[in-house]
């Protein structure tokens, strides 16, 4: 029975991962130093730990055949409020494990490290990072092109991994329909950029579904790439009386751009069970029953949150 490592487990995509391995046959274990929880609820093994702590995480690396790398400063936003620390924690970090570790890696990477870009991109169109975020992950990505590592180059998740895992809502689909909610309004900035999007349980399948294969390189992962006007007009179709405001957007969306997954559909059968309204009506349940108190925490919003600590003196 294969050990998998989930590090950075105890975020929104590793929420979703940690519930389906953890009904899978595999040993689980989380490695998280809960930059936005107080506490990890799972019952799964879980290390509290940082990524940049060697020793520590070189005891788990020694358990664990595999490892899911998701632990990251995640956002273009957040990633710029420290370049120093995106830097070690979201490439030094990686480096460091393409040297220290020989077993099968399962990395997340971005679709915006081909910034923007007007045509549908693949693996092999060149990539054009625009931001602190997208730059750390294409270098992070370098050093394990030569190891036992499949990279997703992932679009912009959404939907909710299961109640009781971490949600974010700092992201393009979650965030119009908190606003639908919460405002009655939406605001879009132009509007004409598009965006590759895709659920976040489609992310965690895909996941556990390469932990014993033998793929390696690089896969876009999408569900479909949507214009930001066109996912309002979605969103709006769950909040009928929700008005969408548009203005023209002075500059140049960094992250405008069309990928195509037909790699991964060709080499691991990449596939999706989960639509954009499926997405959107989950998010609504989620305030419709309150679990959400206040969407406004920042606990929701990597950059809120990360601002916030530092605004405290408490930069990790
Ligand atoms: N959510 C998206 O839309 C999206 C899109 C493309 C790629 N990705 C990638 O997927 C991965 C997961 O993203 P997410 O949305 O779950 O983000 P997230 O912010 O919810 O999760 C990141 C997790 O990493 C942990 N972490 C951060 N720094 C750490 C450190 N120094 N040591 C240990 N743990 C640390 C955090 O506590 C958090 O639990 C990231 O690598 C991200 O770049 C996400």
């Amino acid at each position: 029975m294969k050990s998998v490592l989930v590090v950075g487990g105890a975020g929104y995509l590793g929420g979703a991962v940690t519930d389906l391995l953890l009904k899978s046959k595999y040993n689980v274990r989380v490695y998280d130093n809960l930059l936005y929880e107080e506490s990890f609820r799972k019952p799964v093994d879980f290390i509290y730990g940082d990524v940049r702590d060697k020793k520590k995480l070189l005891n788990q690396l020694r358990w664990a055949d595999v490892v899911v790398w998701l632990a990251a400063i995640v956002g273009d936003g957040a990633c710029q409020l420290n370049p120093d620390l995106t830097m070690a924690i979201n490439r030094d970090s990686v480096k460091w494990l393409s040297e220290n570790y020989d077993g099968r890696i399962i990395f997340m990477s971005t679709c915006s490290v081909y910034g923007a870009q007007n045509r549908e991109l693949d693996e092999n169109s060149p990539t054009n990072p625009l931001s602190i975020y997208a730059s750390s992950k294409l270098q992070a990505e370098n050093f394990l092109i030569n190891k036992n590592a499949i990279i997703f180059r992932l679009g912009t998740l959404f939907g909710v991994g299961d109640l009781f895992s971490r949600v974010r809502m700092d992201l393009v689909v979650n965030i119009l329909t908190v606003k639908a909610a919460t405002l009655g309004k939406i605001n879009v900035f132009g509007g004409n950029q598009f965006r590759p999007l895709l659920h976040v349980k489609d992310v965690a399948r895909m996941i556990k579904m390469n932990i014993e294969t033998e793929y390696t390189g690089i896969y876009n992962l999408k569900y479909r790439n949507v214009r930001i006007i066109d996912l309002a007009y979605q969103v709006q179709n769950h909040y009928p009386n929700c008005i969408i405001e548009k203005t023209d957007m002075p500059f140049q969306d960094t992250r405008n751009y069309r990928v195509s997954s037909q790699k991964a559909k060709e080499t691991f059968g990449f596939s999706t069970n989960y639509s954009i309204d499926t997405g959107i009506e989950e998010i609504k349940y989620l305030i419709n029953t309150g679990r959400i108190e206040n969407v406004n925490n920042t606990r929701y919003s990597n950059y809120k949150h990360l601002e916030e600590q530092i605004n405290r003196g408490k930069n990790k």
